[in-house]
């Protein structure tokens, strides 16, 4: 048996949405899902009881950060990664094919790998497909990701296709140098860029080697979001029906709902937790500045139609305060309720699948959030 496997529940009839489970060696995620982002070993100023309170099924971690700090030999003395920061739910990695690219100094990519200096210490580091699966076996997570190149947007055709051919070796590699088949699914990464033919090609490339699950990344990297859903529907199609398709980097509200009607199952984004940290909520109503001084007297709850732990015991006027203030707790308020109101989203996406109305939904939804710009 896979160690990452997806059962189909249904699909919507009015909108091809699907609702399923993905089970891991950790516990099952309810899909579609959206992940919270961990990319430190911790959801920031979150507990993981916090996260379970919220019912958050997943989260996800970063390999280059880990590698990094404090190092992956020693999330593994501490017991793995679930150990190290005590949560028992599962955890997917990224593979740090992306992080290197946008947060590292670039040295060199090479057939071998990617070298680069570190962002905290200038080091100069190496990560390979054979590295990162190193790190990801170490850490222990239920989901790794393979290594991969997200090419920018925009971006040439002819070097998306080398990006894209080069991330196909790379997949097969990490494949190949996987140690932990029996308790650790590995996902591949479709690439391509915005260009319709490539897509098929990655998809077509990665699809002929059997993994687990399948991401579409290289989205959401700055193209307007009618392309990020034209990719979408050409992409989703090439992906087996039995596996699990994640999405990566797209946590706008909007877009969540969009990315379910297209049949993505997974999701995540550090949106939520980062706007949260400078004031910004995600509401019913839409979005949220809470520095504005209209909120200043304003006793009643960050979102009316929200019952989380903030929304329930606080007011808009106080979370100004400490926000104002910079009070520490001003943060974990605006985090607690942001991150419950995606999978408080999540939990309605999926009812509406059950219900065969995830269409009517979305226009209801959309009707009262607005649209978010790009
Ligand atoms: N996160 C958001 N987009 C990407 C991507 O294209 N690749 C990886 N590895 N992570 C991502
Ligand atoms: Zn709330």
């Amino acid at each position: 048996m896979a160690a990452v496997t997806y059962e189909l529940l249904k699909v919507c009839k009015q909108s091809g949405a699907r609702l399923g489970r993905v089970h891991t060696p950790h516990g099952v995620i309810e899909t579609p899902a959206f992940m919270p982002v961990g990319t430190q070993a911790t959801v920031k100023t979150m507990s993981p009881e916090e996260l379970k309170q919220m019912d958050a099924h997943i989260i996800l971690s970063n390999t280059y950060h880990l590698f990094l700090r404090p190092g992956h030999d020693l999330v593994k003395r501490a017991g793995g990664l679930h150990k190290f920061m005590n949560w028992d739910r599962p955890i997917l990695t990224d593979s740090g094919g992306f992080q290197v690219f946008s947060l590292s100094d670039i040295r060199k990519i090479r057939e071998e790998g990617v070298e680069f200096r570190s962002h905290l210490n200038g080091d100069k580091l190496f990560i390979s497909p054979e590295k990162a699966m190193e790190i990801q076996n170490a850490l222990g997570s239920d989901i790794m990701m393979a290594f991969d190149e997200c090419a920018p947007y925009p971006a040439e055709y002819d070097y998306v296709k080398q990006s894209l051919e080069r991330t196909s070796r790379w997949a097969e590699r990490c494949l190949q140098s996987h140690a932990r088949p029996h308790d650790q699914g590995l996902f591949a990464i479709v690439q391509g860029g915005m260009y319709a033919d490539l897509r098929k090609q990655s998809a077509a490339d990665l699809t002929s080697l059997d993994f687990p699950g399948y991401a579409i990344g290289g989205l959401s990297v700055g193209e307007p979001k009618h392309l990020m859903y034209e990719v979408l529907e050409t992409t989703v199609p090439l992906l087996p029906g039995g596996k699990p398709r994640y999405l990566m980097g797209v946590g706008s509200p909007d877009a969540l709902v969009e990315g379910s009607i297209r049949g993505i199952d997974m999701f995540d984004c550090v949106l939520p937790t980062r706007i949260a940290r400078n004031g910004t909520c995600m509401t019913s109503e839409g979005r949220l500045v809470i520095r504005n001084a209209k909120h200043m007297e304003d006793f009643g709850p960050l979102d009316p139609n929200c019952s989380c732990y903030t929304c329930t015991n606080y007011s808009r006027a106080y979370i100004r305060h400490l926000i104002k203030a910079d009070e520490t707790f001003g943060i974990r308020l605006t985090t607690y309720h942001n991150l419950h109101f995606l999978l408080e989203l999540m939990r309605g996406v999926r009812q509406a699948i059950r219900e065969d109305r995830l269409l009517d939904f979305r226009d209801e939804f959309f009707d009262k959030y607005g649209m978010e710009a790009n």
